[in-house]
């Protein structure tokens, strides 16, 4: 079985009735190691170049590798140990830089949210032509910087994993316990009508 023949509306359900596209979205790790062509690839850049941001800042850079490749395994080496113990048969690994001061010297504010809203993009995109693609803070952000050269003010913010949906059994017991969409908190708890109401 593959995680992309579970089904999401086994595992959430949302409070209010929203467009089923966005639940739909989730981030599995089994994958087939299939490389992903180029197309497919820049089709996410694409989408993801189309996020708002302030001021239009498009603060976002994106570095990718194709595996196999000497890239790809470079990339691979920034990944912690649980993340490498999946990531290996993704299809092409992704490094988001957040540039946080423009060309003309500006800080741009706020620089990571807009780099977020351009990912998020990515993300629905990939899941929109059928691919897997997981977002990863489980890397190591300093090798990375200094691998890929870029600049003081350039920061990597996130990996993301793209690839072919594989067989969740080639996953390891751990990995295969949480390969399922997960849920979320209650919309009461994160919306707020009006200030916060001071603690008696
Ligand atoms: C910024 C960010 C960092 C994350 N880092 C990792 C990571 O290092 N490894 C991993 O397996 N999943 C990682 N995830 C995936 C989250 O665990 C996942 O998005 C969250 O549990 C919600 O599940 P869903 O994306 O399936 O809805 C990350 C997600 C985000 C947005």
């Amino acid at each position: 079985m593959k995680s992309s023949d579970i089904n999401p509306y086994d595992y959430r359900q949302p409070d209010y009735p929203i467009d089923p596209f966005i639940l739909r979205r989730w981030s599995p790790r089994a994958m087939n190691g299939e490389v992903i062509d180029r197309k497919s690839l820049m089709t996410l850049f694409e989408a993801a170049r189309w996020a708002p941001s302030s001021g239009n800042a498009q603060n976002w850079h994106y570095f990718f590798a194709l595996n196999p490749s000497s890239e790809f395994d470079l990339f691979y080496s920034f990944l912690d140990e649980g993340n490498q113990a999946w990531c290996h048969r993704a299809g092409a690994l992704i490094v988001v830089v957040d540039q946080t001061i423009s060309a003309t010297g500006r800080l741009i504010n706020p620089h990571a949210f807009n780099v977020g809203l351009s990912v998020e993009n990515l993300l629905l995109q990939s899941w929109a032509m059928g691919l897997l693609a997981h977002p990863m803070t489980g890397f190591n952000a300093e090798t990375a910087k200094a691998q890929l050269n870029l600049p003081e003010t350039w920061l990597p913010l996130a990996m993301i994993a793209v690839g072919h949906f594989g067989e969740i059994s080639e996953l390891s017991e751990k990995n295969q316990a949480r390969e399922f969409p997960k849920g979320r908190k209650p919309i009461s708890e994160t919306v707020h009508e009006g200030p916060l109401m001071p603690e008696n």
